[in-house]
């Protein structure tokens, strides 16, 4: 991670700590308020543990240690005192422990020194800000999105066969509300290859889930194949206009719960971009994440433009939509 993102990332965690001693220090003075025999024990112990440090100053070892024990077991009985009190009074027996959001590392970020989930959480919330994995409609929401743009009489689709416009789009729609529906409990991670001609509405359909899923809570990179290759390019290159966040947007495009990779076909393609594209696909395919690929594309193009492997993932691993019929915007 680079130092600014990074920085940004540990100022949340440092919130968070701070939020929560604040809730601890409001907690402890309830308490107070509440029930004063907590605080006469709080300060029994305190003293008694002052009388026994001056004391033992010029005592033996042994004798110390004596004192010391003894020194505990009054504490133990303290303490259990203190919890006894919580409990007569309607408490958990915790609810002056340390308060911290995340139970894997106590907000620290780290745990045996490697990037706690909730640190890749708030990296996630902070890239998701990032203009160029938020490039999908705003006003893109299945209650939109409209049937009456698609025609309901056949028109010839690409391989000359007869299809109905309305119907495709209905089945669109039917297969993206399911997958947002299902998001949480399907564990298989279905993928999507949107395809159709220009101005159907791939985008807005694409759009319609990633803010559906947006609102539910996910993670979601929706970004145009431009700035997809252009972003893991620069990172890979270190190239001098690299912006700082690169090497972490490479990474969110691995990690989020849904990429969307709108357009495929538009970028500049070179040798770097069939590559990376088959790395990135076939790394979610085996962490059963969801992508959703849209493209002007047919499979034969597809195949001419990034080769067989990227062809043989999209049919072995992507559910088809195909949107056909007239221009959109030329409806508007
Ligand atoms: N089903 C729909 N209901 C309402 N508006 C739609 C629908 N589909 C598309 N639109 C609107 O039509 C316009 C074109 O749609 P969109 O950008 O999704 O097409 P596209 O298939 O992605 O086109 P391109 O291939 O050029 O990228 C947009 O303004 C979008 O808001
Ligand atoms: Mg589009």
């Amino acid at each position: 991670m680079d130092n600014s993102f990074y920085n940004a990332v540990m100022r949340v965690l440092d919130d968070r700590r701070s939020a929560n001693r604040r809730e601890n220090a409001r907690r402890r003075a309830e308490i107070s308020a509440k029930i004063p025999e907590f605080d006469e024990v709080d300060h029994e112990i305190s003293s008694l543990s002052v009388k026994t440090a001056k004391k033992i100053i010029l005592m033996k070892d042994e004798e110390a240690k004596r004192e010391e024990a003894d020194l505990e077991k009054k504490i133990n009985l303290l303490s259990a005192k203190k919890i006894s009190l919580l409990k007569a009074n309607g408490y958990p027996e915790n609810y002056l422990s340390p308060v911290h959001t995340c139970p894997y590392c106590d907000d620290t970020g780290y745990v045996d020194g490697k990037k706690c989930v909730c640190m890749k959480q708030i990296s996630a919330k902070l890239l998701m800000n990032d203009k160029r994995v938020k490039a999908m409609p705003e006003d893109a929401t299945f209650d939109r999105f409209r049937l009456d743009f698609y025609a309901d009489t056949p028109v010839l689709n690409e391989f000359g066969t007869e299809k109905i416009p309305r119907d495709l789009a209905r089945d669109g729609l039917l297969k993206a509300k399911d997958f947002v529906a299902g998001f949480e409990t399907d564990k298989d991670g279905r993928s999507f290859f949107i395809h159709g001609s220009t101005g159907t509405g791939k985008t807005f359909l694409a759009g319609c889930i990633a803010n559906a899923l947006i609102n539910n809570g996910y993670s979601v990179a929706f970004v145009t194949a431009f700035n997809f290759f252009d972003t893991l390019e620069k990172y890979a290159f270190k190239k001098k206009d690299s912006d700082e966040v690169d090497s972490t947007l490479s990474d969110f495009f691995l990690d989020c719960d849904l990429l969307v990779l709108d357009d495929l076909g538009t970028e500049l393609t070179n040798s770097f971009t069939a590559s990376r594209l088959f790395t990135y696909m076939n790394e979610r395919i085996t962490q059963k994440k969801s992508t959703i690929i849209s493209s002007n594309l047919n499979l034969k193009q597809i195949r001419d433009t990034y080769g067989e492997r990227i062809l043989s993932r999209i049919m072995g691993s992507y559910e088809a939509i195909s949107l056909i019929g007239r221009d959109i915007r030329r409806q508007l």
